[in-house]
């Protein structure tokens, strides 16, 4: 890929969503190598070819392959290479949550941090993984590293790159008594403006200002920023999970209530879809480590939750079970419970920590067999059930037809079918 517009010289560090996304907006006007410990996403980009599913970031590559666009971007599992001579290191590496440390696992971010630091003692390490409240500085103070800041990162799966493209702020963190930090977080916050949409940096602002919005922050408040949005999501996901239980128990209905409350311009007609729990792999997480995060500080709402999800999983796994047992009265010798996909959203390939997981492992514990249709997964069997891919004889099969988000391809089967999607919608 052409290197006629390279400047700042960047390594990104894990090419999942956050990574790949990032080192695509930041290749339109850097070099960027992407580095990743798995040779199969090093081969797939270096053959044009998403390891992802992304609309953006498949047309981004699928125009630099047809010489469309032109991105200085190579991807390696080469470190000492990739990371010897960069400005900026970026760190996109996993920090899932240990149940048993009650803290995410920054083992990946610390190895990637060891790794650039192997070469190069001078770039400006930017960590845009997810990671608890004060993590930054108490790191740096442990490697005697003054050259390390924080990004939060707010996309979506499946939208990463266009997220990105579209921001709707972008948020650096570092040290406020540190000039060169500041200006290391200021210019790093300026190359992410840069690669984004032209619409977006000339934008007028709902308070009067034009351009993507840009806060530089302290390290931490930074940190707290991510955790905390997260957290908020939740929260409004679960409040409108558990309004939902509460009119399906006192059987009224939900969608009325939910339309009532939400033309309050206060509370706004959005991310008010009830649904079996909220999912994917951060809003658990996140919130979690919040809570973790928590620890001697005074809080009922942050723990509620975190145990709001598993509550809304236990209902709606005693809601299936009391229709298979209707079905029973009615004569039905083992009914089927068939669980339609396992993503959180329509048009997603992706189920990582996908609320209806839980739901499956409590129907098995109740003892009552499940078959899976997911046409994306290339397995036999998932957490026990079987898979199967033939969509036809799965509908004629199952004799309840359990599904996050509604689809068409339901509507001839719509009598079998248990959702709480309401408004047929994300
Ligand atoms: N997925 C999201 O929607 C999202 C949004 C905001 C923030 N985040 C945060 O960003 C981080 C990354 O998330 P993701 O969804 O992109 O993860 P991902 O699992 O999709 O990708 C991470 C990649 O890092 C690679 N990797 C692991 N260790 C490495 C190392 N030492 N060196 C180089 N590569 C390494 C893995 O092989 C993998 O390809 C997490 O902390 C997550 O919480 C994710």
């Amino acid at each position: 890929m052409s290197k006629s517009l390279a400047k700042t010289k960047i390594a990104v560090a894990g090419t999942g969503y956050v990574g790949l996304s990032l080192a695509m907006l930041l290749s339109q006007h850097n070099e960027v190598r992407a580095v990743d410990l798995i040779p199969e996403k090093i081969d797939k980009l270096n053959r044009f070819e998403s390891p992802i599913r992304d609309s953006e970031i498949e047309r981004f590559l699928a125009e630099a392959k047809e010489g469309l666009r032109r991105l200085c971007f190579t991807a390696t599992l080469d470190m000492d290479t990739a990371y010897s001579d960069v400005d900026y290191a970026v760190i996109a590496t996993p920090t899932n949550y240990d149940d048993a440390t009650n803290s995410f696992d920054t083992s990946s971010v610390e190895a990637a941090i060891t790794a650039v630091r192997k070469v190069n003692a001078n770039a400006w390490v930017v960590i845009k993984s997810t990671i608890p409240v004060g993590y930054t500085e108490e790191l740096k103070s442990k490697l005697g590293d003054r050259k390390i800041i924080f990004s939060p990162e707010f996309l979506r799966e499946g939208k990463a790159l266009w997220d990105n493209l579209h921001p709707s702020r972008i948020v650096v963190g570092a040290p406020r008594d540190d000039a060169e930090a500041m200006a290391a977080a200021k210019r790093f916050a300026a190359l992410l403006a840069e690669g984004a949409d032209s619409i977006e940096r000339n934008r007028k602002n709902a308070d009067g200002t034009t351009g993507i919005p840009e806060l530089i922050l302290g390290t931490t408040e930074a940190e707290a920023v991510k955790l905390f949005v997260n957290t908020y999501l939740a929260l409004r996901v679960s409040y409108f999970n558990e309004l939902d239980t509460y009119c399906e128990v006192k059987n009224l209905s939900t969608s009325d209530v939910i339309r009532g409350i939400s033309l309050d311009p206060r509370v706004g007609n959005f991310y008010n879809n009830p649904s079996f729990g909220y999912g994917g792999y951060c809003l658990p997480k996140d919130s979690k480590q919040l809570l973790a995060n928590y620890r001697g500080v005074p809080q009922d709402l942050i723990r509620a939750i975190v145990a709001a999800n598993s509550t809304r999983k236990d209902y709606i796994a005693e809601q299936i079970e009391a229709m298979v047992v209707r079905l029973v009265y009615q004569g039905v010798n083992q009914p089927v419970v068939g669980v339609y996909r396992l993503t959180m959203k329509s048009g997603s390939d992706n189920f990582r920590s996908s609320s209806i997981q839980g739901v499956i492992k409590r129907l098995r514990n109740k003892g009552i067999p499940v078959e899976v249709y997911e046409p994306t997964l290339d397995e036999e069997e998932f957490l026990g059930c079987q898979v199967t891919h033939d969509f036809q004889s799965f509908k004629s099969r199952c004799d309840v037809i359990v599904a996050n988000r509604w689809a068409d391809e339901l509507s001839d089967v719509a009598e079998k079918v248990y959702t709480r999607d309401l408004f047929k919608r994300d």
